[in-house]
């Protein structure tokens, strides 16, 4: 049963030192554009603009701290993993874990080489095959699971207009190439119940919601806040949940950077290749970065910047 809460709604932060200290962490990592790609085997991703860069801060209280483009919308891509994990979690409990693993790869995101060797469960729900087969679970619960993450995202962001793009989805549908190789590794394997292309369609469609980082800061800010959902006031999933998908983040959120990332960062977080990077801070606050150039790695460099200036300097203030 939701347990519910006075619904503390997002509004502008009301510390200008705070304000001040997030323009200047936007700054400094505005000094990183123009290094890194933008991801062009998505082809609809590639006419991105590379300056662009946008930082939203969300306090567990509801206090908002923005910089830059955060009110653009963009392709959440495989933040949107951490959406459907907590949806797949909330609606069947541990029972996917029996087909998808909690340890990290160290492998890209994309790599098939694992799944053969091992029998076609995923290491992570972080990974591309690991998203599928939680795309998988939902396809069995809900009609139409993309229609329901997105209505999810709506409530969570307190924003109607979050949308799936529909140029973005039929783009990664004609370069399914890869994903559909997965798929089908794992429905040989016996771990994928749906057909293929049903389920690769709803993993794309996830994908390709478009929501700025300010609506992702708000959205997720449930992970930081025992999983508790900041429009509404309701316990979105239970507190144990919050902490482990937090858990999941922080060793498989950044793919085979996961541990780069912790030690310059160390915080939970979940990347895209849209440019986005989602990270918690638990019992305080939640981060979206964005920025679409992107490192080897798949994660943008401007944004995993933003998020390392935040982290030094994380104990300087206290909302
Ligand atoms: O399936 C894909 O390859 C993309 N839709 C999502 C990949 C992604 O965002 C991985 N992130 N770094």
């Amino acid at each position: 049963m939701p347990t519910s809460f006075p619904a503390p709604r997002p509004r502008p932060g009301h510390s200008p030192t705070l304000q001040a200290w997030v323009d200047e962490i936007a700054e400094r990592a505005r000094s990183r554009l123009g290094t890194g790609r933008i991801a062009d085997y998505i082809p609809a991703l590639v006419n991105q603009d590379p300056e662009r860069f946008g930082l939203a801060l969300c306090t567990n209280d509801g206090q908002l701290y923005t910089a830059g483009d955060a009110e653009t919308p963009f392709s959440i891509q495989s933040l949107s993993k951490v959406l459907l994990l907590s949806l797949a979690l909330r609606t069947h409990g541990d029972a996917l874990w029996q087909r998808v693993g909690l340890n990290p790869s160290g492998m890209p995101f994309n790599s098939l080489m694992q799944l053969e060797t091992e029998r076609g469960k995923p290491r992570n729900p972080f990974i591309n095959a690991g998203a599928i087969v939680v795309a998988d679970h939902l396809v069995g619960a809900f009609a139409t699971p993309a229609k329901h993450l997105q209505d999810i995202a709506r409530t969570l962001s307190g924003n109607p207009g979050v949308l799936i793009d529909h140029e973005v989805l039929a783009s990664e549908w004609s370069h399914r190439a890869r994903n559909a190789a997965a798929a089908y590794l794992m429905k040989a394997f016996g771990n994928l119940d749906n057909e293929v292309d049903e389920v690769l369609t709803a993993y794309f469609a996830c994908c390709a919601l478009r929501m700025s980082c300010r609506d992702l800061a708000v959205a997720l800010n449930y992970l930081a806040a025992d999983g508790r959902a900041l429009t509404t006031g309701e316990r979105f999933i239970p507190p144990a949940m919050a902490q482990r998908i937090n858990a999941l983040m922080f060793t498989s959120g950044m793919y085979d950077a996961a541990g780069d990332f912790a030690y310059r960062v160390g915080l939970p977080a979940k990347s895209g290749v849209g440019g986005g990077i989602v990270a918690v801070v638990p019992g305080r606050l939640s981060i979206c970065a964005w920025s679409p150039a992107l490192d080897a790695s798949g994660n943008s460099v401007a944004a995993q910047y933003a998020l390392e200036l935040i982290a030094e300097d994380l104990g300087r203030w206290h909302p």
